[in-house]
């Protein structure tokens, strides 16, 4: 137990939808595996909203569940310092969400933007169900059953986060007892990555660098990004403003930034060359990642194990909090 007090109750969580990519890691988990050195942290693989979209596919969500694991491993998310758990392991989750929704008004769900726009853009799945309208509902249960005070989450969830203020303020209210915290929300500082095509890394648009990819498959990789088209010979003057590996070397070789821009600029560098010297620092950088993976891969139980020690934290915390809802609100407990 080190002597530094830590700072308070964290709890973020990510659908299990795939294998993560580069803008995950610098969107969201670099962030995480800063912060779970200074607060109590809770990483919550959430299966369950992950269904709420792939309800008609239910078994991929527990394979991908298993990678995403994987990824949060690989790239330093510890269960020595963080609670690392999945939300079906913790029922009680299910719990709060029922309770919850029996004083959630219906139009404080309908009016989340998120609704709405998700309908829209997911085409060909039936969204019109239950279950994605209440999706934000479970997500404040997620949040309050560990009483956080603060969740790190991208803009997109910022709706999300002050509905699950609304739902905490109103249990508090009816109840007149103050269980729960009303949680803050902490913006991810993220740095962009774009995908291999320039536009935003996502794989709905099959432009992504995965965290799990090979060293020995980066450079290939590498070599498909979007240079600057104005760029004809190896010694016209480039723009790198408008090229995917330029924007990679921000990332990856700030120290180097100025040398490479001005070295575009002037013609006296060749894209190959300078691709070359991306996929060289990228190799460096998520070789650690790789070979952590590996080494996890190659030790079956240990998944298992991290899960079973987290749900039993969670878990521990989860049955507390329902103790003390079924109280304020004069249920039996069992
Ligand atoms: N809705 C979040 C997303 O899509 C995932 C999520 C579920 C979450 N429960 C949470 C995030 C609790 C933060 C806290 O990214
Ligand atoms: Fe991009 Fe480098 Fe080519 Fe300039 S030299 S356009 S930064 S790849």
């Amino acid at each position: 137990m080190t002597a530094k007090a830590k700072k308070g109750v964290i709890l973020s969580g990510m659908r299990p939808t795939g294998k993560l990519h580069l803008g995950n890691l610098f969107g969201a988990l670099e962030n995480w595996v800063r912060l779970q050195e200074d607060y109590h942290c809770f990483f919550c693989i959430v299966d369950w909203h992950a269904l709420t979209t792939a309800y008609e596919n239910p078994a991929d969500v527990q394979k991908n569940s298993d990678e995403m694991l994987l990824d949060w491993l690989s790239c330093g998310i510890d269960p020595e310092k963080a609670v690392i758990f999945r939300q079906s392991d913790v029922k009680e989750h299910a719990e709060l969400h029922l309770l919850l929704s029996m004083l959630t008004p219906l139009s404080w769900l309908e009016r989340v933007p998120t609704y709405k726009e998700q309908q829209q853009q997911l085409t060909g799945r039936n969204l019109s169900t239950y279950g994605f309208l209440g999706y934000p509902l479970l997500q404040a249960a997620d949040i309050l059953i560990y009483k956080a005070d603060v969740v790190p989450v991208g803009e997109d969830q910022a709706p999300h986060i002050e509905f699950t203020r609304e739902v905490a303020r109103r249990f508090n209210y009816l109840y007149e007892k103050n269980i729960f915290p009303e949680p803050a929300t902490m913006l991810n500082k993220y740095k962009v990555v774009p995908g291999i095509d320039n536009r935003k890394m996502s794989k709905s648009y099959d432009n992504i660098i995965e965290i799990s990819l090979a060293p020995q498959e980066i450079p290939a990789r590498v070599r498909r990004m979007i240079t600057d088209p104005g760029r004809i010979r190896k010694d016209d003057p480039g723009n790198p403003l408008v090229c995917s590996i330029y924007a990679f070397h921000s990332i990856f070789s700030p120290e180097e930034l100025e040398k490479t821009a001005a070295a575009c600029r002037k013609g006296e560098i060749g894209c190959v060359e300078c691709k070359n010297n991306l996929a060289a620092v990228m190799q460096q950088h998520l070789e650690p990642f790789y070979l952590q993976r590996r080494a996890l891969e190659e030790s079956p139980g240990k998944l298992q194990e991290i899960l079973a020690a987290g749900r039993k934290k969670a878990q521990a915390i989860a049955r507390e909090t329902m103790e003390e809802v079924r109280s304020a609100m004069g249920l039996a407990s069992y």
